[in-house]
């Protein structure tokens, strides 16, 4: 197998097994990371009037009512992350963890998003991360479709200010209420969806909860980045 540097460095990161000929196993130690190899994204300086509008957003949300599960939460998850970015990354919702920080993805799985992340060049803050859902559901089941229907007009528009160049689904939850479909995750990873409003192309890929404790399907989530990296490069 004739792996690539970043291949190998997100291997790597991820805890999946490399197998390398004896004289490569030199190479893997010194494999720099995506930000030592200086790899950038451009970003947008903030002279953004739609600053007003995101901090309305972040109020409503804040405060929101809509469903049972405020409840039940500490705090509402927002978001986090670049408003100008070309990446969006979309979860379910906030989990025990999230609830607490009010950050997405601030728990193990988290941990392993960053690292997904950092295999493909991108660090954390250069992109923007939300969930379908602003509040924890207890136990962390999954969320009901009343819940989904209330807080997606607050993630349309995220996504409509962001405007981001791809989005990246992670999760069953998220890729079928984000894509309106009911299609199995399996059988949507590995090709391109369009969110349809804005258009930006959607890549499916497993939820980081999943991989950690199924870690042989770490490799197809590569190739899923992979795929979006692709798609994000014939954007521009
Ligand atoms: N899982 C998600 O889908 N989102 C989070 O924010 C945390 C865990």
């Amino acid at each position: 197998m004739n792996l690539g540097t970043t291949q190998r460095y997100y291997l790597q990161t991820m805890g999946v097994d490399v197998f390398v000929a004896r004289n490569s196993a030199k190479d893997i130690k010194t494999i720099k990371s995506p930000e030592e190899r200086q790899i950038t994204v451009s970003s947008v300086p903030d002279t953004d009037d739609n600053q007003v509008i995101w901090n309305d957003l972040r109020k409503q949300v804040a405060v929101c009512t809509r469903c049972v599960l405020h409840e039940g939460r500490t705090q509402t998850v927002f978001g986090v992350g670049d408003t100008h970015a070309d990446w969006m990354i979309i979860g379910e919702a906030p989990g025990a963890e999230e609830d607490r920080q009010g950050e997405p993805f601030v728990g193990r799985a988290g941990k392993l998003l960053n690292s997904m992340l950092y295999a493909i060049g991108l660090r954390r803050e250069q992109v923007y991360i939300a969930n379908i859902l602003k509040c924890r559901p207890p136990n962390n089941r999954d969320p009901r479709p009343e819940e989904v229907a209330c807080c997606e007009p607050y993630l349309k528009q995220q996504i409509a200010l962001i405007n981001p160049k791809i989005i990246l689904a992670v999760g069953r939850i998220a890729a079928q209420n984000l894509l309106k479909v009911d299609t199995p995750i399996g059988q949507m990873r590995g090709r391109r969806y369009e969110y349809p409003e804005p258009r930006v192309p959607v890549v499916v890929t497993y939820h980081p909860a999943y991989l950690l404790r199924s870690p042989r399907e770490k490799r197809k989530s590569w190739q899923d980045l992979q795929l979006a990296m692709r798609i994000y490069r014939e954007s521009k």
